[in-house]
């Protein structure tokens, strides 16, 4: 089981890498005004999403199920636990199709909205970490 645990931990921080970078790459994204710059930044969107994020989110959240259902885990912390993971996932939707608005040229969000979404999911790690290590209500 601890080999399953600590290969969850690590496909988390690769999510989070992710999670931090890709709507960072969204505020300097929206502040572009040169053609060659904005073909560059289409390119690390699109390898960073599909090539470490996405990957990371589905390794985390498959290991993350074989902890829970191989080992029998339970309890209220592992509930709201998914309900972060849950929040984490619209959050990864939602980049997605900024992604493709950015792609499409058709975004026309400022820098200021990008910033603001960019800090959101510390908020879900930091519940995720806290409800996961002191296990309230366990
Ligand atoms: C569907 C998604 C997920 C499920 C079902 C899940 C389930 C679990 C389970 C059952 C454990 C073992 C708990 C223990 O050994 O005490 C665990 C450990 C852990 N999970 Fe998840 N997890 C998920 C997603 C995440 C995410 C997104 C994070 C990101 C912060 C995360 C962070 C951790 C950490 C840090 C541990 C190690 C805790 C420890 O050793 O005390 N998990 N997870």
């Amino acid at each position: 089981m601890l080999w399953i645990k600590a290969f969850h931990i690590i496909f988390m921080v690769t999510w989070f890498a992710g999670l931090f970078y890709l709507p960072r790459l969204f505020v300097y994204h929206a502040q572009c005004e040169d053609a060659a710059g904005n073909a560059r930044f289409k390119i690390m969107e699109r390898k960073l999403f599909w090539g470490i994020m996405t990957p990371g989110a589905l390794l985390t959240i498959g290991l993350g199920v074989w902890l829970w259902l191989g080992y029998g885990f339970s309890g209220k912390w592992l509930m709201w636990k998914l309900m972060l993971v849950l929040a984490l996932l619209v959050y990864h939707a939602w980049c997605l199709v900024a992604l493709r608005a950015f792609r499409d040229d058709r975004n026309r969000r400022g820098h200021k909205y990008y910033r603001v979404m960019n800090e959101l999911p510390v908020f879900a790690l930091v519940g995720i970490v806290l409800l996961v290590v002191l296990k309230p209500g366990a």
